[in-house]
């Protein structure tokens, strides 16, 4: 998913060039602008955090592009590609080292696990 931030700032382009020169496949791609619910649902796991509602109030205040991705090991891969979570320690050439501007805002998103993809994509492409 690429996230508000970078959507807004007009990144989707480039973001979607290098997830394809990574060799992914777009299986299902869409624009959506989520309600604070609806964040608060997708990233449920971290209700206990303490940076919980700050984190649904960035994920809905504005459009973000989900995409259902397809490799082999794609979700490892993925996490390669965009690096880790706060950009300051993220490698040289990841999205989130190019695209991210802090902890929160950082770009996008990648499932962990491929559990947790199968949840994602069906929360955003029922049926596919
Ligand atoms: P994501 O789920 O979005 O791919 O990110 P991630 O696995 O790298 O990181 P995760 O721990 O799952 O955190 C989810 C998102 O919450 C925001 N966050 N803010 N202020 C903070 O300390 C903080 N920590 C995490 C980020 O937007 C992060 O991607
Ligand atoms: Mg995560």
């Amino acid at each position: 998913m690429i996230k508000p931030d970078a959507v807004a700032d007009g990144n989707t382009g480039p973001i979607i060039q290098q997830i394809e020169k990574a060799g992914f496949k777009i299986l299902a791609m869409t624009k959506l602008k989520m309600t604070p619910e609806q964040a608060g649902q997708f990233y449920a796991v971290h209700n206990e955090r303490p940076f919980y509602q700050s984190l649904c109030d960035y994920m809905s205040q504005s459009e973000i592009i989900p995409m259902i991705l397809e490799k082999e090991n794609a979700v490892e891969d993925f996490r390669a590609l965009i690096g880790a979570t706060n950009p300051a320690q993220a490698a040289e050439g990841t999205i989130r080292r190019l695209f991210a501007k802090s902890i929160e805002a950082n770009a996008i998103h990648g499932s962990d696990s491929n559990e947790n993809a199968a949840i994602e994509g069906a929360f955003f492409f029922p049926g596919v």
